[in-house]
């Protein structure tokens, strides 16, 4: 059950890592200008003065735990580029500020990969199977550490979510940890927990608390601890996934990417789901017609909006049509899952409580 010591969560940890420096060459949004300017204010300026500086349009709104965060940062970024942490280079790179940025994600990230290994110290290891790959624990370890949203937003699109989702997620596993195997199926258990977590943050994305598509990730990666544990979490987690995931396309729009994207997302996707199925496969189905046929028209869509649609006269007159067409579909998809798990979890909770009465 425990996976420290195992050579195979040391080989998923070191194989996704290697993915992500093969991505440093890859495009980067503008966050990765609002990294380096923020990089800029905290080192040079006194903390009363980081909320101030407005030289960047782009200044530091994030709360002060992630301005120390980059202040942190910028101590060993002088080694490498002292030109990135003047404030008024804007829209300063080199090749040493790439390297020096994407590094700083990629190696911040052994917090998750931490988190991700204490997450599957907590999985019930009553599924063990005799083979590895059958494990609960390493389907865990793969679906969180290789999730495909958290690789390209971080990795790609330019962001540090794995450092604060490392954060997240080490907080569910301390909850979990005291004693494993009684506490989670109590119904107050981290299990519990963990479906208020996932319900609330899927919550706030749906009434828009939080507008970012990424933000899916928040309701995804909590999910992934249930899916080993339940034929039905499973279903929800493949269905939420797929979606969630097919929803972040839209933030790589640059051609080069267009196969990366795809070629990652259909790795994790049939992964996902050949994994969930082979471990429930004495279960029903873990996805019904409707839900397979709605995940099926993913494919349809996404070459009708990135191949099709670009080579018809609409393109000029009506350029959003694709993402429109996206954030409809998905949203559909978002809220049956939002509204199947929110079933799930009071039809469990009113059965919990009939059994103890
Ligand atoms: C920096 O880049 C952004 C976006 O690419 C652009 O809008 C802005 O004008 C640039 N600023 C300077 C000073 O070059």
């Amino acid at each position: 059950m425990a996976a420290g010591g195992r050579g195979w969560f040391l080989a998923l940890a070191l194989g996704v890592s290697f993915l992500k420096c093969l991505l440093i060459p890859a495009y980067y949004s503008t966050d990765f200008e609002v990294h380096r300017n923020w990089l800029a204010i905290t080192h040079n300026l006194p903390i009363s003065q980081w909320y101030y500086e407005a030289t960047s349009e782009w200044t530091l709104d994030y709360p002060p735990f992630f301005a120390w965060f980059e202040c942190a940062l910028s101590h060993v970024a002088k080694y490498f580029d002292p030109k990135m942490l003047v404030i008024e280079n804007l829209n300063y790179t080199s090749r040493a500020t790439i390297l020096f940025q994407r590094f700083s994600v990629i190696f911040t990230d052994i917090l998750f990969i931490y988190a991700v290994r204490e997450c599957c110290r907590c999985v019930n290891g009553k599924r063990a199977a005799k083979d590895v790959l059958e494990k609960p624990t390493f389907i865990l370890a793969v679906l969180l550490l290789w999730n495909f949203g958290l690789l390209i937003v971080d990795h790609i699109h330019f962001q540090y979510n794995g450092f604060l989702f490392g954060l997240m997620l080490l907080s569910v596993a301390r909850l979990c940890q005291p004693s494993i195997f009684c506490l989670w199926f109590k119904p107050q258990g981290p299990r519990g927990f963990l479906q208020c977590l996932v319900l609330c943050a899927l919550s706030s994305f749906m009434f828009g608390w939080h507008v970012h598509e990424k933000a899916i990730l928040l309701a995804i990666l909590p999910l992934s601890l249930l899916s080993v544990q339940r034929a039905k979490d499973a279903g929800i987690y493949l269905l939420l996934t797929t979606i969630g995931h097919f929803s972040l396309f839209p933030l790589l729009f640059t051609p080069p990417e267009l196969p990366i994207k795809i070629l990652l997302m259909l790795l994790f996707t049939v992964y996902s789901f050949s994994s969930l199925n082979s471990l429930f496969r004495r279960e029903r189905p873990l996805l019904n017609w409707l839900e397979t046929i709605y995940l099926i028209q993913l494919v349809p869509l996404e070459i009708f909006c990135e191949i099709i649609f670009p080579l018809t006269p609409w393109k000029r007159h009506f350029p959003f049509v694709p993402l429109l067409l996206t954030s409809v579909y998905c949203a559909l998809g978002v809220t049956y899952a939002w509204l199947k798990l929110y079933v799930s979890v009071l039809t469990e909770r009113i059965s919990v409580r009939q059994k103890a009465e």
